[in-house]
């Protein structure tokens, strides 16, 4: 797998052609789909269930889809995700009761766990289950919109991470998501991230080629 992957989110696309605008930008050159659920609950804002996620497979989309679900209880979905094609599932550690018994749920449904961190949420969650994900997502703003400005504390902790990451030695994916854009993206990369959502900075372009290339430019630096 490539070293570094963009991963648009899709809360920023057309949701009345959300089957061809997620196709344009894999077009353009980008390597996930990050499908974000907000549940009206953990988040105040409602977004897309398994369903949506089930449509875009069956629109012919086969770029690994990753899954965010910004939802309290997370279990019961973990399996309806899986069966509707999600590739990565990711929770936030507050919003499971038994985080390690969901993780397995998750690696039991065959889809590859993540753990996601708000920016005010304590790394000492990972104490105790690095052996069990494949990837950490760090929110960069608080979760329910996108278009939010980064939080600079993000860099810092990138930098823990990467180095519980890098000191385990185990192979796990450093995600950064919220706020990201193409006069950022470098330094969040030397801060250890490595694959970087971005939804606004993206879908607000007309052409979603010139701004991941831009990107991806960055990423040489
Ligand atoms: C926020 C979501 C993010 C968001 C990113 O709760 O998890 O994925 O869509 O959007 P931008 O890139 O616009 O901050
Ligand atoms: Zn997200």
């Amino acid at each position: 797998m490539k070293k570094y992957l963009i991963a648009p989110s899709i809360l920023s696309a057309n949701f009345a052609r959300l089957g061809e605008d997620t196709a344009n930008v894999l077009r353009a050159g980008a390597d996930f789909i990050h499908f974000d659920v907000m549940d009206n609950h953990y988040v105040p804002n409602l977004t897309m269930g398994p369903m949506v996620c089930q449509a875009l497979r069956d629109h012919g989309i086969e770029a690994p889809i990753d899954v965010h679900l910004m939802v309290k209880p997370v279990d019961a979905l973990v399996s309806r995700f899986a069966q509707a094609g999600a590739s990565y599932i990711s929770f936030h550690p507050e919003a499971s009761e038994h985080i390690d018994r969901t993780l397995q749920l998750i690696k039991q449904q065959g889809c590859q766990a993540g753990l996601a961190f708000n920016p005010a949420t304590s790394l000492h969650y990972l104490d105790y289950v690095l052996d069990k994900l494949d990837l950490i997502l760090l929110m960069s703003v608080n979760p329910g919109f996108g278009g939010q400005a980064f939080i600079p504390s993000t860099f810092k902790k990138l930098s823990q991470v990467r180095k519980i990451i890098d000191d385990s030695g185990y192979d796990i994916r450093l995600e950064v998501d919220g706020g990201i854009k193409v006069d950022n993206i470098a330094e969040v990369a030397h801060c250890g991230a490595d694959i970087f959502v971005a939804g606004s900075a993206i879908f607000s372009q007309p052409d979603y080629h010139v701004v991941i290339h831009a990107m991806r430019n960055e990423l040489l630096k």
